[in-house]
């Protein structure tokens, strides 16, 4: 029996993959630090005391802008390349699997655009009636929070499930194929 082994991953997608991952982990601790310094949400007394996620406004806001900035330049990177180089077909994948990378483009999209609309709700009016107004655009960038959650857990099992083979593709690029 002869190896074979195949490109799978190009570099810059590989990159972009893994700079994503410590990224998005940072943003949604950053956004729970934002979430439990509003007076509507503290929970004093409790175990977020105990891991230090209340009362952290400051730290939380200057972490989710720091690294929301790498976020939407990595995002950009991503999408531009799958745009230019045909791998928006995302030619390696069975339709459910285009269906869930398609979504958290979507997501993230939708991520950065709420994000905006609630940071700058006066200069961005217009930007935030897209999404009906203040309240409605906070409540979708909190529940694209956990669709962020949502999509992590069921990729990492599905990731898990696949193997050995598919986790090193999208680390080396490689893919061994059988004959
Ligand atoms: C421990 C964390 C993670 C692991 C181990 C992991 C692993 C992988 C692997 C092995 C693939 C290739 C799947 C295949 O070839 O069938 C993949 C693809 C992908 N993953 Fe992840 N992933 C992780 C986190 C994430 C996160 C946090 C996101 C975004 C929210 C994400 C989004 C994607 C996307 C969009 C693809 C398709 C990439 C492309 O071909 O353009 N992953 N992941």
């Amino acid at each position: 029996m002869k190896l074979q082994i195949e490109q799978k991953h190009s570099l810059m997608v590989r990159w972009n993959h893994w700079v994503n991952f410590p990224v998005l982990t940072l943003m949604v601790w950053s956004g729970f630090l934002i979430y439990w310094a509003s007076p509507e949400y503290l929970l004093p007394g409790s175990w977020l005391d105990a891991i230090g996620w209340n009362y952290q406004l400051a730290k939380g806001m200057a972490w989710h802008f720091a690294f929301g900035i790498l976020f939407v330049f990595n995002g950009c990177l991503y999408v531009g390349y799958l745009l230019l180089s045909g791998q928006w077909r995302f030619p390696h994948y069975h339709g459910l699997q285009r269906l869930a990378y398609w979504g958290v483009i979507g997501m993230a999209l939708c991520a950065v655009l709420t994000g905006f609309s609630i940071f700058k709700p006066v200069q961005l009016s217009g930007l935030t009636a897209m999404f009906g107004g203040y309240t409605p655009a906070r409540v979708i960038h909190f529940l694209i929070a956990w669709g962020f959650i949502f999509f992590f857990v069921v990729h990492v099992i599905q990731v898990a499930r696949a193997g050995w083979n598919t986790f090193r593709a999208m680390i080396t690029g490689w893919e061994k194929k059988d004959d």
